[in-house]
């Protein structure tokens, strides 16, 4: 009997829907069930032929066991070597080169640094910084954003440079980027399954959390659903994940990528909705079963590294048909 775990921090409805719905399904050979851990004993295989990861970004306990499953022969959705090296800054710079629209995008050095981080350490930093060439290249209004957030923690909204410098104060020793705005009128939040399935969710983004999962959405632009769909399918193709959400912000036509790096999407019943949340447990349970059954399909490589020894990639990602286009509703 092969085991799908579920590893899993606050959320109520996503997990024990996700091993309901598998051990519903009925499949010959396949269980699922959560995760339960303890003392970890280095190579040593755990029970679990896939382990689905909702929470190890919070808890390196988990990253650290999850690694180890890993070298083990489990498959985890998403790999964990992958969700550790990546930041949002990174995967910015990837698309770009990928030819995906992203907005004007700077690292910034802390405000604060690090506990034991000081003057000596910092010798290789320029000083003072050249703020008006960042501000140049950026432009305002723009956001101020974590390299490596989530959940809107530590986003602000700048529309100068004495704003900016009021929201730098306060970003603590986080490491930042300052971000073009992008002045939106269509927001989409899309689920991507398997680096194939995309769903794409109308989303706004100004409305109070229980309202932004937009439920009448308008027509849109002819083409620009599935240039959306090709995009977010580039960007998980290139970043090897399995699952994730890919926000793309609309100006003028272009949908402008954003945020794609959530390797454990929002997929709460109460915020998503009845619909959304049916879509992503089918395609969850689906991929969670084909991995157990085809170990192979560990993503192993990291895609991208193409670049490195200066080749591209662009065609042959976004040239591979989506399996389905069911998901576009
Ligand atoms: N470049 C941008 N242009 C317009 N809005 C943005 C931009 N960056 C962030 N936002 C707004 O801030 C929100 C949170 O930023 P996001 O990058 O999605 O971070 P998080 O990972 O915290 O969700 C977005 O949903 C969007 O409403
Ligand atoms: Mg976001």
């Amino acid at each position: 009997m092969k085991k799908i775990g579920v590893l899993f921090g606050q959320e109520n409805t996503f997990p024990p829907a996700l091993v309901e719905r598998i051990n519903a399904m009925n499949v010959e050979g396949i269980t699922a069930e959560f995760v339960e851990v303890g003392g970890v004993e280095m190579a040593k295989p755990c029970p679990y032929a896939v382990i689905v990861d909702r929470i190890s970004h919070d808890m390196p306990f988990y990253r650290a066991y999850l690694k180890n499953a890993v070298l083990t022969g489990t498959t985890v959705i998403n790999n964990p070597f992958w969700w550790s090296a990546d930041d949002k800054f990174f995967n910015y710079a990837l698309a770009d080169k990928l030819g995906v629209a992203v907005p004007r995008t700077a690292l910034i050095p802390h405000k604060y640094y690090p506990p034991d981080i000081n003057g000596q350490s910092c010798r290789n930093m320029q000083f003072p910084l050249d703020w008006d060439s960042i501000f140049d290249y950026v432009k305002f209004p723009a956001f101020l954003k974590p390299h490596d957030g989530g959940g809107w923690r530590d986003v602000y909204h700048v529309h100068d440079p004495q704003e900016f410098f009021e929201a730098y104060d306060q970003s603590r020793d986080l490491c930042m980027t300052l971000q073009a705005a992008v002045k939106f009128n269509e927001y989409f939040r899309c689920y991507v399954v398997g680096q194939e399935e995309v769903h794409i969710m109308p989303y706004d983004p100004r409305q109070p959390h229980h309202l932004r999962y937009v439920q009448d959405p308008p027509e849109y632009p002819k083409g620009l659903l599935a240039r959306v769909e090709k995009d977010a399918l580039t960007l998980c193709r290139a970043l090897g994940y399995d699952l994730n959400t890919v926000e793309f912000a609309v100006e003028d036509g272009v949908p402008y990528a954003i945020d794609f790096m959530n390797p454990a999407p929002d997929a709460d019943r109460h915020s998503v909705g009845e619909a959304n949340f049916e879509w992503i447990i089918d395609r969850v349970s689906k991929l969670a079963i084909k991995k157990a059954q085809n170990p192979e399909l560990q993503s192993t490589q990291f895609n991208w590294a193409r670049f490195l020894s200066g080749g591209t990639m662009t065609t042959e990602l976004a040239g591979k048909p989506a399996a389905k286009k069911a998901a576009r509703k």
